[in-house]
């Protein structure tokens, strides 16, 4: 049974099925670039940057120095990109992290790693749900159109009423900015995140119906995400401040730089989902790792800008709520401008839903297609030639947890997932460079030793830096996974005897 639990896929299997493919390769490396920084830019950046920097009741925040939690997330995953590049070169097939365990682990873990993409995709786009219902609601209020209190926060949430109409929550610091007001304010415990329910559903719509993250205009929002972000620096930068807003850089020292690091490791999920659109590039083996590093440095570079100029225009309680890039436009001044962003983040950020739910059905797609999971995930509808069950039941799953969950334990478990591949993916380079050395490389992982340990090491560090409550969650989520493949997996796999 042991070695059954490690049966593997050879590396010529794995290339048979690339090439017998039947989806059209039509991606180059810049719009593979563009996907990847369509999947990159959204509620990390945009949504958590604020908590990240002032911290909440459970979490220390980085202060000013989020920056530097920024360069540590933004160099473990350029050494997790790198190894991602060698792998993407030599198994240029959609299922990515999953498929390349399958080659250098075997079935067990690869089924494990699997699993635990789920927590990357379909939770990460819980929060990224999460996070465009927040600025959509601000939006509605700003025209004073005010979301009723019962339908927009995670259920359970406690909401009041605002003498201006707005519904919001009711946190520690509304309480002291209201006094004993806040008794007589109406409140109401919300039910559901309506908005976040409504976007994943809309979303699941478009991929059930066929619509293919048509690369153009997923490149056209993307140069709007970078014009945003280029208006806010614009606008912002003239209002920096150091002297006053950098005078205590770190307030809570490594600590909170760290737990920064971990909570904003979100704004960097994404980029590998590139690699599961390996059977729909042109010269997947040349410009996927291209495509991977290039997005990466790209939004390394402009995250570390960001974080500097909001922590650098405004003091941190400015920003401790989930639309800090709009607040702190609107307390320098710039109203007009605050709304343009929070008008273009809303049209925007539904890429990265669309990116990462595909990513998350073409892994259960490939799984399904080895015999791991139920047959139905794998089949394409006659219509609409899309894996619809497998699109349905992502959709079901995704907004059922969007519409009552809270943002922070979404992003917190995807983080942790997302981590936990990558070290996976780095000891997968390491173990194949000493198993199969001749095996043709496209791209190589530089100094590859030094790469895959500072990976693992990297990322365990940010792994060990989230809250212990993440870890009891992710370990309960990868039990049940384990359950379910010895349960179901391990008799249907295409590679078992029985099959
Ligand atoms: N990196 C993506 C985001 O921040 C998931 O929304």
């Amino acid at each position: 049974m042991l070695q059954q639990l490690f049966r593997k896929k050879t590396l010529e299997q794995l290339q048979k099925e690339s090439e017998g493919s039947s989806l059209k390769k039509s991606l180059g490396v810049f719009d593979l670039t563009m996907l990847g920084i369509g999947a990159i830019i959204g509620t990390g950046i945009f949504v958590l940057t604020g908590e990240a920097a002032a911290g909440t009741e459970h979490a220390m925040g980085a202060g000013p120095a989020l920056t530097v939690s920024f360069v540590i997330t933004g160099l473990a995953c350029l050494f997790a990109a790198l190894c991602y590049a060698e792998f993407a070169s030599m198994i240029p097939v959609s299922g990515s992290a999953y498929t390349y365990a399958y080659n250098s682990f075997g079935e067990l873990l690869a089924w494990i790693i699997g699993w635990d993409l789920v927590l990357e995709y379909a939770v990460g786009n819980v929060a990224v749900a999460i996070g465009w219902s927040g600025y959509f609601k601000n939006l509605l209020d700003g025209f004073g159109l005010y979301l009723p209190g019962w339908m927009s926060a995670a259920t359970g949430t406690q909401m009041v009423q605002l003498p201006s109409g707005v519904w919001t929550e009711l946190t520690p610091g509304i309480s002291s900015q209201y006094g004993s007001l806040v008794h007589s304010m109406p409140q109401v415990t919300s039910l559901l995140n309506f908005p976040a329910l409504v976007i994943t559903l809309v979303v699941t719509l478009l991929l059930y119906i066929g619509i293919k993250e048509s690369a153009r205009v997923n490149a056209s929002l993307v140069i709007v995400k970078l014009v945003l972000i280029g208006i806010f620096l614009w606008f912002g930068i003239p209002h920096f401040n150091p002297s006053e807003h950098w005078k205590d850089f770190a307030p809570n020292g490594w600590q909170g730089i760290m737990t920064g690091a971990a909570l904003v490791f979100f704004a960097y999920v994404g980029f590998d989902a590139v690699s599961t659109t390996a059977e729909e590039s042109k010269n997947p083996q040349r410009d996927l790792p291209r495509a991977m590093i290039f997005a990466l440095v790209v939004c390394t570079l402009l995250y570390i800008v960001v974080a500097g100029a909001l922590t650098g225009m405004v003091p941190l309680d400015v920003l401790a709520n989930e639309k800090p890039v709009a607040e702190a436009l609107l307390s320098v001044g710039e109203g007009n401008v605050a709304l343009l962003i929070a008008i273009g983040i809303t049209l925007t950020m539904p890429t990265v839903l669309l990116v990462m739910q595909l990513g998350q059905i073409r892994i259960l797609y490939s799984m399904s297609r080895d015999g791991l999971m139920g047959r139905r995930f794998s089949q394409i509808h006659p219509k609409f030639s899309t894996p619809s069950f497998a699109t349905l039941m992502v959709g079901l799953f995704v907004g059922v947890l969007a519409a009552t969950i809270d943002i922070g334990i979404a992003a917190e478990l995807t983080n942790i997932g997302t981590l936990f591949a990558f070290v996976l993916v780095a000891i997968g380079i390491w173990v194949l460079r000493v198993k199969q050395p001749d095996a043709p490389r496209r791209f190589k992982t530089p100094w590859f030793k030094v790469v895959c340990t500072l990976c693992v090491v990297t990322c365990l560090a940010l792994m060990l830096s989230l809250p212990t409550v993440t870890w009891y969650r992710f370990v309960l989520w990868m039990v049940l996974g384990v359950v379910v493949y010895l349960l179901y997996g391990f008799r249907k796999s295409k590679l078992s005897p029985a099959a």
